[in-house]
């Protein structure tokens, strides 16, 4: 049995401030969502991949595929209007693995992190078979006080992707928040609410592992990428 990779792809990075959807953003050689699949390239684990686009850039996706990563079978799926609703849409494309019970697990990932490495998605593999639900995260403090802010109480944890869980607990919790019009953009949120006694264990993040949101995290994940370049 394997791990499913849902790739998450269908946004508009509109607060990048660029014209291109960042995830199809050149960097360092490389779209940012084949960076993001090429994290997996060598990882027996991962069986499936669903690439969730835009309705209007399916065609370049496949494009990119055929260029950047010949050879990997990816399944293109239009996505939604929410982040929510994209991975509701990956999720009934792989509702056949699911029940044949090929795929045991599921690995959501946004593809607007290309820098994951696949350390990380080996580790929340393994966390979620053991424990249902493992989600990536870093305690906040140090880079509170690096920026000159304090905080007063309580610790804040940065979640990141890629997030993984149990594959069959996953859809159902699915299944049941579109019969609730719950829009949620943190899966682990919407499994802790609908699939009752999953566990989500919380695994290391890594600082490098950032998301491109913002103008500067197109310089930064540039320069991180290039070092990282073959
Ligand atoms: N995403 C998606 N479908 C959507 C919205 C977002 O698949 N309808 C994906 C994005 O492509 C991204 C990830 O979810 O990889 C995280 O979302 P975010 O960082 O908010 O990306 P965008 O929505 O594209 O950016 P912005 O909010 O700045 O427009
Ligand atoms: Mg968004």
């Amino acid at each position: 049995r394997r791990a499913a990779l849902v790739l998450l792809a269908a946004g508009s990075g509109t607060r990048t401030g660029h014209r291109t959807n960042k995830v199809f953003l050149s960097l360092a050689g490389r779209r940012v969502f084949v960076w993001s699949l090429d994290a997996t390239r060598d990882l027996a684990e991962i069986g499936p991949v669903v690439l969730v686009v835009r309705e209007d850039e399916q065609d370049a996706a496949h494009e990119v595929l055929a260029q950047e990563a010949p050879g990997r079978e990816v399944r293109v799926v239009v996505g939604g209007a929410s982040r929510h609703s994209s991975e509701w849409r990956a999720l009934q494309a792989l509702r056949p693995d699911i029940e044949r019970g090929e795929v045991d697990v599921v690995v959501v990932h946004d593809a607007a992190r290309p820098l994951s490495g696949p350390a990380l998605f080996r580790s929340v593999v393994a966390a979620a078979r053991r424990h249902g639900g493992a989600v990536p995260g870093r305690l906040q403090p140090a880079l509170l006080h690096r920026d000159g802010l304090t905080r007063r109480a309580g610790d804040a944890v940065a979640v990141q992707t890629p997030q993984a869980f149990a594959a069959a607990p996953l859809l159902a919790a699915y299944t049941a928040a579109a019969g609730q019009d719950f829009d949620g953009s943190d899966t682990a949120a919407c499994v802790e609410r609908f699939a009752a006694g999953v566990v989500i264990h919380h695994v290391p993040g890594t600082p490098t592992n950032i998301k491109i949101t913002f103008a500067e995290d197109v310089v930064l994940a540039e320069a991180l990428l290039a070092r990282s370049s073959p």
